[in-house]
């Protein structure tokens, strides 16, 4: 299940001394929040208000732009990012049930990640390899012609294999 980190989990003299860089320079709040992201792994909300004092802009500013941009995150990400298409010609030739199996073999929805930050699970339009279909990303590996054995393969507990295709 996903879980929001605390306060006292976010390094907040790690924060300062990075938005330190970026002090009163209005026009620099994307790569400063991109690289917040890169530092942390996520945008904790409570980085809002420190974010906003120091370039001199209402939190509300700093939180629309966070909100407008899809990747940009405000809650812990797992280092395994997977996606089930959930395309047309996926769903057609299964797609629904290796989500399902995905899910299962997870123990998570949509959107959620684990609480030991390794997978979060989010779906997708179209992978762009439809012909492999049904299809999956588990990180930057793409995955075609699923089938439950090979999502059992994936996600073995003893920490399925991403470098090799099933
Ligand atoms: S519909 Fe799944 S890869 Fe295109």
């Amino acid at each position: 299940m996903c879980n929001v980190q605390k306060i006292d989990q976010v390094d907040m003299g790690q924060v300062k001394e990075l938005v330190e860089n970026y002090k009163n320079q209005k026009w620099s709040l994307i790569p400063l929040v991109q690289q917040l992201q890169e530092e942390l792994g996520f945008i904790p909300p409570e980085t809002v208000p420190v974010i906003a004092g120091a370039l001199g802009l209402f939190p509300s500013e700093v939180q629309g732009v966070i909100s407008f941009y899809a990747q940009l995150y405000t809650e812990p990400r797992g280092k395994n990012v997977v996606r089930v298409c959930r395309g047309t010609a996926c769903h057609v030739r299964g797609g629904k049930t290796i989500l399902k199996l995905v899910k299962q073999q997870l123990g998570l929805e949509e959107g959620e990640t684990t609480e030991d930050l390794e997978y979060t699970l989010e779906t997708v339009a179209c992978i762009g390899v439809c012909a492999l279909a049904p299809t999956m990303v588990v990180g930057s590996n793409v995955y075609g012609n699923m089938n439950p054995k090979k999502v059992g393969q994936l996600f073995k507990k003893d920490g399925g294999r991403h470098d090799e295709k099933p």
